[in-house]
């Protein structure tokens, strides 16, 4: 039976830094309010990147793929296929994917997914799918998003929570036990909403008007998000394992989405996983959406947690509300 299985990862975030202090003098300008203690209390993050004017997310999702390629030991020509998870791409139109695949020296086809913080669970089934239809041989899947550009700085519930970065996996099909043994997506449409970016859009589009409404940043309401979150990721995770016949004793390590620490931690315990399997790095870089669980993975690969014939477990939920979650023999 072809596999997909994962090959390379990478990871990229902008040089600069920005921690909680920072953010709370910058934010105290503009008569916001916030503290380190707020945000490290309510959330685990204790510094976000945010990338300079002049460098797009196409900029990052190509240095995370091509660190990808160099671990998968393959050359953008040898792809078949690319598919970017953001909310955040460069522009309208074209797809993100396509200055990607420009950036890298790729020539096959490459598009856009729009699944929020799901987007590099949505696009690791699309791969995987593909591959399995034979479709293609090897997928560049990258989750990136360039978040610090649509914050609402004067909205302290949401600027505080979100940082900058791209994550990369490259698939390859494979006959074998190694790969993704398992993917499931999720939709909830009746919570659109819940978490979203009003404007910019066909509903609102761009102009004077919705810019003076302040249609263009993210929105949330954080309780709910929260709410919807533990449950969903709890259930889908459950329901992968059931699935596919794994006990939860048998995962090696659980890269979650990393939002905010209190999810992990009580999606954790009722699925009753010890948090020592838990691949976190939330304190560094915030909640990158679609960027998360790929930067979380190729950091538990590179130093050594992750290895050979291990089974890990992924998982993320954003805006949709739309959810995933995957098991993979490394
Ligand atoms: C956003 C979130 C951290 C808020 O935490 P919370 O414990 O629910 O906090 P609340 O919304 O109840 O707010 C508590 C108080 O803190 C205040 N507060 C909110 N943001 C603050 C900030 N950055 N700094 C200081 N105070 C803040 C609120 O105004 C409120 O004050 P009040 O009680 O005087 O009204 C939490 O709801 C959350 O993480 N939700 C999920 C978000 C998420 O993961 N989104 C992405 C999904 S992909």
């Amino acid at each position: 039976m072809l596999r997909a299985r994962i090959v390379g990862t990478g990871s990229y975030a902008p040089e600069k830094v920005v921690t909680n202090d920072e953010l709370a003098a910058q934010l105290a300008e503009i008569n916001v309010e916030t503290s380190d203690e707020w945000i490290r209390t309510r959330t685990g993050i204790a510094q976000r990147h945010f990338a300079p004017e002049g460098e797009d997310a196409s900029d990052m999702a190509a240095a995370a793929g091509r660190s990808a390629l160099q671990m998968a030991g393959i050359e953008a020509k040898d792809l078949d296929l690319i598919v970017v998870g953001t909310v955040t791409a460069d522009m309208p139109m074209p797809a993100c994917a396509a200055f990607v695949q420009h950036k890298i020296g790729a020539t096959c086809p490459a598009f856009d997914l729009s699944a929020a913080c799901a987007g590099s669970i949505y696009a690791l089934k699309v791969a995987e799918q593909f591959i399995r239809g034979g479709g293609a041989k090897n997928v560049l899947v990258v989750g990136v998003e360039l978040l610090s550009r649509i914050l609402d700085w004067h909205d302290r519930t949401t600027c505080v929570l979100f940082g900058d970065a791209a994550g990369a996996m490259v698939l390859r099909a494979e006959s074998g036990e190694q790969g993704v043994i398992s993917c499931r997506l999720a939709t909830d449409g009746a919570l659109t909403d819940i978490l979203k970016i009003p404007g910019g859009g066909s509903k609102h589009p761009l102009n004077q008007e919705t810019v003076d409404r302040r249609l263009g940043y993210v929105v949330m309401n954080g309780r709910e998000v929260y709410r919807t979150a533990v449950r969903a990721l709890s259930e889908t995770m459950l329901t992968t394992l059931k699935e596919s016949g794994i006990g939860i004793d048998d995962l090696h390590w659980v890269v979650p989405h990393q939002a905010n620490i209190r999810i992990v931690d009580t999606v954790f315990e009722r699925l009753n996983i010890p948090k020592s399997k838990a691949v976190l790095n939330i304190e560094k870089y915030g909640n990158t959406s679609s960027a998360s669980v790929p930067v979380t993975l190729d950091e538990g690969v590179r130093d050594g947690r992750i290895r050979e014939g291990h089974l890990v477990g992924l998982m993320a939920i954003g805006a949709g509300m739309s959810w995933g979650s995957a098991l993979v023999r490394w």
